[in-house]
């Protein structure tokens, strides 16, 4: 029987040099990080950046994220600053991303971010996308491995069924630690968040000893922000403690019932472990072709808020 799937491959030596080369060449590729998996190119090469905007139908107006082993490599891209250095000491490698002044110097390619002045730049926290930045002389541009406005991968398996024959490397890290996207901080001026995610925005704060303005700016700093997005296809309802008929329900918290349409994410009300299983609940429920979602509410703290700002985004369908 053809292996459906002959595309994930194992991280073993040779695969991690055949995804090196690959990536040399300008094609394109699924990683593991801790967060979600990304769609991966050469952020110095136009071609192969124009290849992800195709393959994930993504509108190039949306930019993507620039990811660098380590700090040294990312100051030659971008102007650093003192909350930079301060963060990144702190939390990186890790699930946040820094939006920072692109050098005038610098090799990114304009379409990374759509012509703008900025660049949005992360180290994550997995030993096999960092092993291949190891390998290469140029950072990975990577927005998460699914087809725009889907449900954001947090195994191999979800990156082969976004994208079918289209990858030919999608090397297989497991699933992710974190489950939900970095969050992410601008910090060309005073910080302000632009995206919550698996850094919870409270502790950042708290670090930086500054207070977040949440007011809306009337520009969109981040072109990605708006509009559906992190969607399984069927409508969702917020707030809900029973589903509809044909429907199902993702509950949070204790709960025995065990009927086959109901989806915990923590039977122990545990917000990291929510996280971790939230994109994947939602992947099981739209792959049985539930009609409808009911979501129980989330506390709105910690990973909460970032698993509410997707459950809101994905309501909008
Ligand atoms: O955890 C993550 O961040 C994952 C993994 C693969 O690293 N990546 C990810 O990428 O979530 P993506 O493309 O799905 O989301 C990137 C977000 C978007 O909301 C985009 O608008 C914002 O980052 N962004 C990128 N560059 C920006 C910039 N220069 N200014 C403001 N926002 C930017
Ligand atoms: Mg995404």
């Amino acid at each position: 029987m053809k292996n459906i799937y002959s595309n994930i491959l194992k991280p073993t030596k040779k695969n991690l040099i055949r995804a090196k080369i690959a990536l040399e060449k300008g094609n394109v590729i699924g990683v593991p990080t801790e967060t979600v998996y990304g769609l991966a190119a050469n952020a110095y090469n136009t071609a192969a950046i124009k290849k992800i905007y195709k393959i994930k139908k993504r509108p190039q107006y949306n930019p993507l994220i620039v990811h660098y082993k380590n700090i040294e490599a990312i100051e030659k891209d971008a102007e650093s600053n003192k909350n930079f250095k301060k963060l990144v000491k702190k939390f990186s490698p890790g699930p946040i991303t820094y939006v920072l002044k692109k050098k005038k110097k610098s090799k990114i390619s304009p379409l990374v971010s759509n012509n703008l002045k900025t660049i949005a730049v992360r180290i994550p926290n997995n030993k096999i996308i960092i092993n291949i930045l190891n390998k290469i002389n140029f950072p990975i541009a990577a927005p998460s491995a699914n087809k725009s406005k889907s449900l954001s991968p947090t195994t191999a398996k979800h990156v082969a069924q976004e994208f079918n024959n289209n990858l030919n490397i999608i090397l297989n890290g497991g699933k992710c630690k974190i489950g939900l996207e970095s969050t992410v901080i601008d910090l060309t001026g005073k910080p302000k968040i632009l995206r919550e995610g698996g850094l919870p925005s409270e502790t950042i704060m708290k670090y930086l000893k500054i207070k977040f303005s949440i007011k809306k700016n009337k520009k969109i700093k981040s072109p990605g922000l708006v509009g559906l997005h992190y969607s399984p296809g069927v409508p969702i309802y917020l707030n809900r403690l029973k589903p509809f008929p044909k429907g199902a329900l993702i509950m949070f918290g204790k709960n025995k019932s065990r009927k086959k349409n109901f989806f915990n994410l923590s039977n122990q009300s545990n917000i990291n472990e929510a996280a971790k299983k939230f994109f994947n609940i939602l992947r099981i429920i739209k792959n049985k072709k539930y009609k409808s979602i009911c979501v129980n509410k989330i506390p709105n703290k910690s990973l909460g808020k970032a698993i509410n700002n997707r459950l809101i985004r994905a309501s909008q369908y």
